[in-house]
């Protein structure tokens, strides 16, 4: 496969550079209000039923929630390091990682694709990463990647593929989706096999997947089909996928306060990303097959119909979710239709909770470098067996 590469040095998406200084000063302003929420956490955690959790890992989870609720997106851009920036100094810093920083930049349609491993190898890992459409990439993200790389090290060479998707409020619905398409047409019409193929989605990354199968089974009107199969992806995996642009449903009152994300956090978040699409215009015609707005964007809401023809996209399927996220409900009970609906047409599945989990917990892991979970070791043994 000759890839069009080119070396990367650092490119500032540049918009989401203008923040005004009132913005700045309301970032610094906003860290206040998270005194209390820290003093909480720890005066709380001797007596929390929950002594599973290390005192730091609940605070960066509170921490984080109270920011995200009271910042704008544009305001968490700019603190954070670009998907560029952050790709390449992961990959500068691995000594494990002998690649250099490869890049393809589509900048016609706004997306790009960086590469991890040897270019040389068959097997391809391709990612559609978690960020609610509104973060950068983050060494959680790769740190993920690379572990599944680094358990087929041994067997077989793997190179992994990470689309860079345009954020919020620049690019919304269907945008990312596009990207993602066109990222694994770019990756077929390359020539590469399916056979050879695992396709990879966390988060708002799992929601790009589904829209993928989706358009495979029901091409969405303004957006390039893609070529016949030769043969099914080696496996789908998601991680905790956004099911329907936000939250539909409302965890227990035992565990709404326990993740990261809540209600307010994907309200931002998937609002920004419909905003102005025909998902929010068109909420009459939701389960119309080829009205722009129909279950592509919204796969919670889709009939098992829907899905027929999946087994000819995978036949292995894993998806999974905490019990401790604000999502658990709505990623499990997609998890169960989706599982009715292509079950029985011979695709294996698997719907996996993880005991006191948080939203996307492995991803989760990686980015703070807490010690793994069970999950985490599911998920990557799960990755080593479709691709070995
Ligand atoms: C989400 O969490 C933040 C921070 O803890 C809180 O201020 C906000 O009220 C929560 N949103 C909802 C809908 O509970």
């Amino acid at each position: 496969m000759s890839l069009d590469s080119e070396k990367t040095g650092l490119i500032p998406n540049s918009p989401i550079h203008c923040i005004s200084t009132k913005e700045k000063v309301g970032l610094i302003a906003a860290l206040f209000p998270t005194i209390p929420v820290m003093i909480g956490t720890i005066i709380r955690y001797p007596f929390s039923k929950n002594p599973s959790s290390a005192l730091r890992k609940e605070l960066i989870k509170y921490f984080a929630r109270k920011m995200l609720c009271q910042i704008t997106i544009l305001q968490t851009q700019w603190v954070l390091p670009t998907s560029t920036e952050a790709y390449v100094t992961w990959i500068r810093s691995r000594t494990d990682v002998s690649s250099e920083p490869s890049t393809e930049n589509f900048e016609s349609e706004g997306f790009k694709i960086h590469w991890i491993g040897s270019q040389s190898a068959r097997k391809i890992i391709l990612h559609y990463p978690s960020g609610g459409y509104a973060m950068p990439l983050h060494k959680g993200h790769f740190d993920m990647l690379n572990s599944f790389r680094k358990k087929l090290e041994p067997k077989t060479d793997v190179k992994l593929a990470v689309l860079e998707y345009a954020l919020t409020p620049y690019a919304t619905y269907p945008t990312q989706f596009r990207q993602a398409v066109l990222a694994l047409n770019h990756i077929l019409s390359s020539g590469a096999s399916p056979n050879d193929i695992l396709l990879f989605g966390d988060s708002a990354g799992g929601l790009l997947l589904l829209q993928v199968i989706a358009h495979i089974l029901h091409p969405y009107p303004t957006i390039p089909p893609l070529p016949q199969l030769s043969s099914p992806f080696l496996g789908l995996l998601f991680i905790s996928p956004w099911v329907t642009f936000g939250s539909s449903s409302t965890p227990p009152t035992s565990k709404r306060n326990l993740d990261y994300l809540n209600h307010t956090i994907l309200t931002i978040w998937g609002d920004a990303a419909k905003k102005g699409s025909a998902l929010e215009l068109t909420k009459p015609n939701h389960g119309q097959l080829c009205e722009p707005g129909g279950y592509w964007g919204e796969p919670m809401k889709a009939p098992s119909e829907w899905w027929n023809g999946v087994e000819k996209i995978s036949t292995n399927i894993l998806i999974t979710s905490g019990d401790w996220e604000f999502l658990h409900n709505d990623i499990q009970e997609f998890g169960k239709s989706f599982k009715q609906a292509v079950a029985p047409r011979g695709v294996k599945i698997n719907v996996l909770g993880e005991p006191n989990g948080v939203h996307m917990g492995p991803v989760f892991e990686k980015l703070w470098d807490f010690a793994p979970n069970t999950l985490t070791d599911v998920v990557i043994d799960w990755v080593y067996e479709r691709i070995i």
